[in-house]
């Protein structure tokens, strides 16, 4: 039997502790009405209100058993589920709702999620793409429009952002988060929240954001999904914790548990994070939301022996809402009855669902968000296509051009568009796609077709294939071996060509959940389609689609110029398109790394020095025998079609106080010919800490746009609280001692300065 621990906790969680954005969910008024509407339930409704089922529309876990459709419309109008989750269009939630509303005794309305990623139904890229724009207001734009589509589709709720940092891109969620560093990874968590809920979540344009998975999950052993993490507590605060952190700063409604244990204990149950940290020291008062069946995955973890047991850790760890593991509303009760389960505990995460149910203005009208008239009109809206192309060429980042290969010129003879994504219009819409229609993207092709002149002749060639047979959530790739019948016409096209653009990489059900790979090369016959090709005519434009970074071996050494277009959503065709004939001038820059090797990750440029950091003649040090230590592409790393030069940067102070701020600016310069955005990168070093610090941190980021010719001093602000970390007593504060700054272009070509703090 466990013993049931943490429960101390909640007395901090119940204390209305302010952070910024937390208090919008609070208000005294709101809260009397909740007192009063708490007061009529009964237990099992109050139990209810954190039971969360899902219809049969996008089931993303193991289904729910046939035969559950009648019990839960039936335990929707006795009151005993509060959440639907895969519940959409104005007509179908209106229907559910009116079973909730007009059918139980308390007329409490449901909540209606939806897994929003990355757009509704215009998509927008997958948020790894997006966050190599460095935009935090292109990004907060995409969420915008993302909650304007579902909230008129009568979604309430999405789950994102997702803001798990990722080292390692065997795991194939990294497609869904911002990469790999902590300072990027929080600005955009709280853009996304921002661009979801708005300025009031009972807009009608706005949805409830959902921080998610917390916490860790993107630490999963060996990239495997859902594996377990082991994690100190210095980096869990330090590299995983600050998005979290800034969403919930940021107003995020509520947050959601991870599938994956930490040090033995799986979030779930994790009393630590859910409550100490999250309701207690963040004062976060929207509620928590477990993964899909993560209450019950507890007995497999071995965790718990029984649903029961999983039902009573998750409540007491601060796991309000059970989603599609029926522990709580099979368990919860009796717990509370037999004295299990403290009835406060129930009653403070009853609180917490009611609060957001109010803050969308659902008690107010539960049908005011299906609204089918305002749904064919939102989702009509042409200029979201407009802001989709924009984010999607903002996105995209030019990792090689050699001798000037790029941009191409839209007058040219004859251009080859050849390879297994070229035509393709779903793989564009990546993986969490939501409700954008299959096969709905515009294709490379196309977007190629429309940019060039009228006298260019376009010819097509898929060379080969990527994969075979079933492409959806849920099923395994059948990556195609075998077939190289196309690879004569290819060459035969790219032979006849001014220029050739080849698209590769992955199919958007390659990268996803439940979608690691142990090898992240160009699979299939890609390669080979590659070797035939470049022989045959040198003018080539490599273009990646993939949910990842990839191991590019030889392609990357091969092929003269290369883009990462990542799966770029909807208007994917024309933002490539744009990108490949100069309309738009790239400025994208990687979340995360490209490795050389597999066998490099888990990887970050924010590595700790070791005590060999080297590098020293000989094999003594810390380092490959094989290889370089660091990736191909660094993170933050992107070319231009104009060059930039950057000054040694200088600080306005060598010495500041616990209180003080410095200015550290570089001058950089557009040596080019073009206009060109740049953006310009800010680390830190802290040389000497309690605990020891990463060789570089960023900690900060400015886009300038820069005529040819034009210098440009760029200024940042550093305050002393900006160098705060998780210090070794267990505070959140700055060491005094010796830094370095950098600035740069990426995290690899910097220039620095230094100073100290007293
Ligand atoms: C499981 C995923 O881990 C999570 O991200 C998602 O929101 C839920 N399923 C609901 O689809």
């Amino acid at each position: 039997m466990h013993v049931v621990r943490f429960v101390g906790a909640l007395a901090v969680s119940l204390a209305f502790i302010p952070v910024a954005g937390a208090d919008g969910l609070v208000n005294p008024a709101t809260e009397k009405k909740i007192d009063a509407l708490i007061a009529q339930m009964t237990l099992e409704e109050k139990v209810g209100q954190l039971n969360q089922y899902s219809s049969a529309f996008d089931v993303t876990g193991p289904p729910p058993s046939a035969g559950y459709q009648k019990v839960m419309y039936d335990q929707i109008r006795q009151g005993l589920v509060g959440s639907m989750i895969n519940v959409t269009g104005a007509e179908a939630t209106r229907q559910m709702q009116r079973l909730a509303v007009e059918g139980s005794r308390l007329r409490i309305p449901l909540i209606f999620g939806l897994d929003v990623i990355h757009g509704y139904r215009t998509a927008f890229p997958i948020p790894l793409g997006e966050a190599a724009s460095f935009d935090p207001g292109a990004i907060e734009q995409s969420a915008r429009i993302a909650a304007t589509e579902a909230a008129a589709a009568g979604v309430h709720w999405t789950f994102a952002p997702m803001v798990d940092i990722a080292w390692d891109a065997r795991w194939g969620r990294i497609m869904e988060g911002a990469g790999e560093d902590p300072f990027l990874g929080a600005q955009v968590a709280a853009a996304r929240v921002r661009g979801f809920q708005g300025r009031d979540l009972a807009a009608l344009d706005t949805i409830a954001a959902c921080a998610k998975h917390y916490a860790a999950y993107g630490f999963a052993q060996g990239g495997r999904d859902y594996n377990a993490v082991d994690m100190s507590e210095e980096t869990l605060r330090n590299v995983v914790l600050p998005p979290f952190k800034a969403a919930a700063e940021a107003g995020a409604a509520t947050f959601m548990n991870s599938f994956n244990e930490i040090a033995g204990i799986p979030s779930t149950g994790n009393a630590h994070l859910q409550r100490d940290i999250l309701k207690g020291e963040w004062g976060f008062q929207g509620f928590v939301v477990s993964d899909w069946g993560s209450i019950g995955e507890m007995v497999p973890h071995g965790f718990v022996e029984n649903l029961e047991q999983a039902a009573q850790r998750a409540i007491v760890a601060g796991s309000d809402m059970d989603m599609e593991s029926r522990a709580y509303v099979l368990h919860l009760a009796a717990l509370v009855k037999a004295g299990k389960v403290d009835a406060k505990l129930v009653d403070d995460a009853v609180r917490r669902v009611l609060r957001v149910k109010f803050a969308l203005g659902l008690f107010d009208d539960p049908y005011r968000y299906s609204d089918a008239a305002r749904e064919t009109q939102v989702l009509a809206d042409p200029s979201h296509a407009v802001a989709a192309r924009d984010v999607a060429r903002k996105s995209i980042v030019l990792l090689k051009n050699e001798g000037g290969l790029l941009p191409l010129d839209k007058s040219a003879k004859t251009i080859a568009v050849i390879g297994p994504l070229a035509a393709d219009k779903d793989s564009p819409l990546g993986n969490w796609r939501a409700h954008a229609e299959s096969n709905s993207a515009v294709s490379l092709l196309e977007g190629v077709k429309a940019a060039v002149s009228s006298g260019t002749s376009v010819v097509y060639a898929e060379g080969v294939r990527l994969s075979t047979g079933a492409r959806n959530f849920g099923a395994r790739l059948t990556l195609d071996t075998t077939d190289r019948s196309g690879i004569p016409a290819a060459v035969e096209a790219a032979r006849a060509a001014d220029a050739v653009v080849v698209a590769v990489g992955e199919d958007a059900f390659q990268s996803g959940e439940g979608r690691s790979q142990a090898d992240i090369g160009l699979k299939g016959l890609q390669e080979e389609l590659l070797r035939a090709v470049i022989a045959a005519n040198k003018r080539v434009v490599v273009v990646l689609m993939s949910g990842r970074p990839l191991v590019l071996g030889w392609t990357g050494e091969n092929a003269p110029a290369i883009l990462e277009a990542w799966f770029g959503g909807s208007q994917a065709g024309h933002a490539v398109a744009d990108v490949l004939f100069g309309e738009y001038n790239p400025s994208g820059k990687l979340p995360v790394g490209f490795p050389r090797h597999v066998g490099q990750l888990p990887m970050t440029y924010a590595h700790k020095s070791t005590g060999r950091p080297g590098p020293e003649p000989g094999v003594t040090w810390s380092s490959y025998n094989d290889m370089p230590n660091d990736p191909l592409y660094p993170f933050g790393y992107g070319l231009s079609y104009t060059t930039f030069s950057y000054s040694e940067p200088k600080v306005s102070a060598l010495e500041i106080g616990r209180d003080g701020s410095l200015r550290v600016s570089a001058t950089v310069t557009n040596t080019g010919k073009r206009a060109g955005t740049e953006v310009v990168q800010l680390y830190v070093r802290d040389l000497v800490g309690s605990l020891t610090r990463p060789v570089k941190e960023l900690k900060g980021f400015q886009k300038v746009a820069l005529a040819p010719g034009e210098s440009r001093e760029v200024a940042f602000t550093l305050a002393a609280k900006d160098l705060a970390f998780y210090t070794a007593s267990g505070r959140w504060e700055a060491e005094p001692g010796a830094f370095k700054v950098f600035v740069g272009g990426n995290s690899r070509d910097v220039r620095e300065a230094g100073f100290s703090l007293r």
